[in-house]
């Protein structure tokens, strides 16, 4: 199954009984426009609490609220027709406890129209993950490197070499058993990732964690080459739209200051045109 072949909307069951076999693909999107053009082509689509660095001008994903999830979540969702949208909790959102990850995970869920969420962490957030699974939220886990503990972790580093791989297995392990639908692993390295995506039930979608996990995702203005703040390993330029809007905009105003834009093709004349009978 794949969004653009199923009859309906894809649901998170759809999502876990994909396990092992054809890649997930799921992209990010923020905006409705981006949403429509990624819809027909993805299995999920993520509204990632990288919205904050890729569109706010953040320096990382702590800033981002709960108002912005919702603003953009529900720009997404007018967006998609069969993709499944996946709203990511914000940091300070969920943490807390249960309660707490439930009063805003329904919330996202009910403001926006999304089906599920995802939040950060492997068996410190099992309790909360069992808690939100057993009470209608469905919930998409994110374990490796997870960008909301970037002060903890000391960075954006590769997480799970040596020692730490047992401990990236167990957070993994943790989520499925907890009852999340799916798991994403981050900056994870692809033996380890294979290991985990070998040993789960549940499907693994990989993001700088090789090509054995079940699907794959990326942010969606990173492949296109329109956020170039950063230049990750794990992201391939599929365009360069960022240069080419540069170009666009530079002869835009090449045009404007030399008074050839507009043109007669752009302006109305004084007179209108008969109409044609
Ligand atoms: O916020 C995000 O875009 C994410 C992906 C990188 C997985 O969490």
């Amino acid at each position: 199954m794949s969004a653009t072949s199923s009859a309906r909307p894809v649901l998170p069951p759809d999502i876990r009984a994909r396990k092992g076999t054809v890649p997930l693909v799921m992209l990010t999107a923020y905006s409705t426009p981006v949403a429509r053009l990624v819809d027909p082509h993805c299995d999920v689509v993520l509204v990632g609490d990288s919205v904050g660095m890729v569109i706010h001008g953040l320096p990382s994903t702590l800033g981002v609220t709960m108002e912005m999830m919702i603003l953009h979540g529900r720009a997404v969702v007018r967006g998609v027709q069969m993709a499944m949208p996946v709203i990511d909790m914000p940091f300070g959102s969920y943490e807390e406890g249960p309660a707490q990850a439930f009063r805003n995970a329904s919330r996202l869920m009910a403001e926006t129209g999304a089906p599920a969420v995802k939040l950060e962490g492997g068996l410190h957030m099992a309790e909360t993950i069992a808690f939100l699974s057993a009470r209608g939220v469905p919930v998409m886990a994110h374990v490796g490197l997870t960008p909301q503990s970037v002060n903890t972790l000391g960075g954006y580093k590769v997480v799970g070499r040596e020692a730490e791989a047992e401990k990236v297995m167990a957070d993994a392990r943790a989520t499925e058993a907890a009852g999340a639908f799916s798991v994403v692993l981050e900056k994870v390295p692809e033996g380890l990732a294979a290991r985990i995506t070998d040993a789960l039930t549940i499907p693994t979608i990989g993001i700088g964690a090789g090509a054995a996990c079940d699907g794959q995702v990326l942010v969606v203005d990173d492949m296109l080459g329109l956020f170039t703040e950063f230049r990750p390993k794990f992201v391939k330029r599929y365009a360069e739209l960022g240069t080419m809007a540069a170009d666009a905009i530079a002869a835009y105003a090449a045009e404007v200051r030399a008074r050839t834009f507009p043109g007669p093709e752009h302006s109305f004349p004084d007179i209108a045109p008969k109409a044609r009978t």
